[in-house]
């Protein structure tokens, strides 16, 4: 069984962090997202993938390759149009197995599939969705399930007091191969608008179960800065890089920081940091590799990628900085995000 990741999506609402690259790849705790999730899905077994790749496709190909590095195999599946999620899957049918798995490559999760694979042999049905529970469903396509846990129906957007469930589509499933004959080629088609409806309708089975674990979304902005600090407050299994101090504090090879410096946890510092005199680094912030960072700056829920530079005395709260920005002496920003554009070589 091999598993399919759907990382070809625009992730507009994560703009303009996914202006030059896929959402996938951004980076989670100093990682891109996509390859904690292949290292992750490694552990419990998985050897062989596919990627959906339309959006910077080569920012994926050129990292992973092959897959040799993470000692996995990989191969791709390129769209010319974007295909929506549905369409994404049917595009890469010929590298499917008869049963795979699909995740979409946006969801930060440490989940376990022995008890999905279990579920799915269970019953008789062709497709199972993964569901996870939410406190509020009301911006969510909910689940109305039978005690067998075959889907009846998803409401969409329901009122709290309306809602059947709690439970929602986690963006994980195992699906046999013969449903991809209800999915039409070349246009756009989403899973959860128009084929589960369609497969549900023509109750061909399609069953829920709730993983357990960490799980969040990291389509938006305050998102992705939750999931950074969920993820330094222990309350996931995703692995953090670094050398831990035991205190909340991670710190990565060959970093030069100041005796003065002040490091407030939750902190995640990369490797080869330089930190200045008397800085202030959290609570709450995530200093990519080879970041240099001046005398007297402030970092609290911050978070930012590789190879930035913050000057002397900058004052930086609530704000996530692209690859290799560099931050001006004494200024101070709130709620700045920030990226930019690669220089084309001439
Ligand atoms: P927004 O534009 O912010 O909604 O983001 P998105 O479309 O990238 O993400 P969305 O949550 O809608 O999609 C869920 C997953 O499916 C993400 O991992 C996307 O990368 C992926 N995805 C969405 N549309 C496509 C598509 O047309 N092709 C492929 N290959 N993947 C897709």
């Amino acid at each position: 069984m091999n598993v399919l990741l759907l990382a070809g999506g625009l992730g507009t609402r994560l703009r303009p962090m996914t202006e030059n690259m896929p959402k996938p790849m951004a980076p989670i705790v100093n990682r891109p997202w996509l390859e904690h999730l292949i290292l992750h899905l490694k552990e419990q077994g998985v050897q062989r993938f596919v990627i959906a790749l339309k959006h910077y496709p080569e920012k994926i190909k050129n990292y992973f390759g092959d897959g040799r590095r993470l000692g996995v195999s990989i191969q791709y599946a390129l769209e010319e149009k974007l295909l929506g999620t549905a369409g994404a899957i049917k595009n890469a049918e010929s590298l499917l197995d008869e049963q795979f798995i699909v995740l979409n490559a946006d969801i930060v999760h440490d989940i376990e599939l022995i008890p999905l694979l279990d579920f799915h042999r269970s019953h008789e049905g062709k497709v199972t969705i993964g569901l996870t529970e939410v406190e509020d469903p009301s911006a969510y396509g909910v689940v109305e399930q039978d005690d067998t846990g075959r889907i009846l129906c998803f409401v969409e957007k329901p009122r709290l007091d309306e809602a059947p469930s709690r439970r929602i589509n986690a963006g994980i499933y195992i699906m046999e191969k013969s449903v991809l004959a209800a999915i039409p080629s070349d246009r756009e088609v989403s899973i959860e608008r128009e084929t589960f409806p369609l497969l549900i309708g023509d109750n061909i089975g399609v069953y829920g179960t709730t993983i357990r674990g960490y799980w969040a979304d990291m389509g938006t902005k305050e998102r992705y800065r939750k999931i950074h600090w969920d993820l330094m407050t222990g309350t996931s299994r995703i692995p953090i890089p670094g050398q831990s101090r035991g205190d909340g504090i991670w710190i990565g090879k060959g970093c030069d920081i100041a005796a003065s410096a002040f490091l407030v946890p939750p902190v995640l510092i990369g490797e080869n940091v330089r930190i200045g005199a008397r800085s202030v680094i959290g609570p709450y912030a995530v200093v990519g590799s080879k970041c240099s960072i001046g005398p007297n700056a402030r970092l609290s829920e911050t978070i930012l990628w590789d190879g930035c530079q913050v000057n002397d005395g900058a004052n930086l709260n609530n704000c996530i900085f692209g690859y290799g920005l560099e931050i001006g002496s004494r200024h101070i920003l709130h709620e700045a995000v920030m990226n930019r554009l690669e220089v084309m070589q001439a």
